[in-house]
């Protein structure tokens, strides 16, 4: 039996963890999380792919492709876009993936700004505020959907 495939997206200045603002989102790199999330993915029996872009419509995109490739879940840390980006929401529903908001920090006790959160009202779960272990909780609820 072919694994399932679980996506990792990852939207802006998230290529800048470990040096960006660490008090907040702590010191491990993208790629340590990345390299985590694969080896958990190994355990879980999952297929595990991470990428990261600067750019919405990049992100938009992956999700189309994502759909169109058949993949499992997708766990989504959108940056910022999280709290602008209604063509992510929009992608979402579009493609009626089963997408798990992933937040390092927990936005809603941080800036006003933050609390509201587009990729939300279209996700099926969302952990946060767990720092990078946001991303293995988020993997261990994919495997289990
Ligand atoms: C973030 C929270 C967002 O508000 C922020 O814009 C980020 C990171 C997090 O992982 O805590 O870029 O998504």
């Amino acid at each position: 039996m072919t694994q399932r495939r679980v996506l990792v997206l990852n939207g802006p200045n998230l290529n800048l963890l470990g040096t960006r603002e660490p008090e907040i989102y702590g010191h491990d790199t993208l790629e340590q999380i990345s390299a985590r999330l694969i080896a958990r993915g190994l355990e879980l029996e999952l297929d595990v792919e991470c990428r990261q872009s600067n750019h919405e419509g990049v992100l938009v995109d992956w999700l189309h492709e994502a759909k169109a490739g058949g993949v499992h879940a997708v766990l989504l840390n959108a940056g910022a876009y999280t709290h602008t980006s209604i063509a992510l929401l929009d992608a979402i529903k579009a493609t009626q993936l089963k997408v798990i908001e992933v937040h390092l920090s927990d936005p809603e006790t941080r800036e006003p700004f933050r609390h509201l959160s587009y990729v939300g009202m279209a996700a099926e779960d969302c952990v946060k505020g767990l720092g990078p272990n946001s991303y293995m909780v988020a993997l261990d609820k994919a495997a289990a959907l």
